[in-house]
């Protein structure tokens, strides 16, 4: 009894020791995101679709939960925006070549459509996240008139 007593007091100072930490936080300006808007030129619902679903792991703009504030969560979150935004980033659109946002939206369809997108982990949490078929429809829709797009401009890049 007495060593467990010790172990929990223990395991107590790390945890309260470890909310001094934290990692650093993805607040950048929605600004950053309009050069991707003015590119693909999503209707004002799909617009609304990626900044509820998608942009708090595929951009600068993260809308931290209160649960962001307790460490490890915090590290956990930032584990999958810093991942979400290694593969697409909505704020760095600019610096992709024609080639790779092609491919992107090509995957982008594909992980709408299979409901991939957004991560199940996120709308076990962000339930507002969750797509109606009639939006995954909107979405798939406008990435298709965007690889169109791609397709008939100026190549190779
Ligand atoms: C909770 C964070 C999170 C949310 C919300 C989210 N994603 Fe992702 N997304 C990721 C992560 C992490 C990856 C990379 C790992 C993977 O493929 O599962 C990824 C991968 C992708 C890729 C693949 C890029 C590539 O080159 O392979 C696309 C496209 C994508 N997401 C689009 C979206 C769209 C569109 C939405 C909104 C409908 C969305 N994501 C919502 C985290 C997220």
């Amino acid at each position: 009894m007495k060593i467990l007593k010790k172990l929990l007091l223990l395991f107590l100072i790390i945890f309260i020791g470890a909310q001094f930490f934290g990692p650093e936080k993805n607040l950048g300006d929605l600004s950053s995101v309009e050069p991707f808007f003015s590119d693909t030129n999503p209707s004002k619902e799909v617009e609304a679709i990626l900044k509820e679903s998608c942009l708090d792991c595929h951009s600068d703009v993260t809308r931290y939960p209160w649960y962001n504030k307790i460490t490890p969560i915090n590290y956990w979150l930032a584990d999958h925006v810093a991942d979400g935004k290694k593969h697409f980033d909505m704020s760095a659109w600019d610096g992709y070549s024609i080639k790779k946002k092609d491919h992107k939206f090509e995957e982008l369809i594909e992980m709408v459509e299979q409901k991939e997108m957004p991560l199940e982990s996120y709308t076990f949490t962000h339930k507002e996240a969750n797509l109606t078929d009639a939006q995954i429809a909107a979405v798939v829709d406008w990435g298709k008139k965007v690889r169109l797009k791609y397709s008939l401009g100026p190549r190779p890049q």
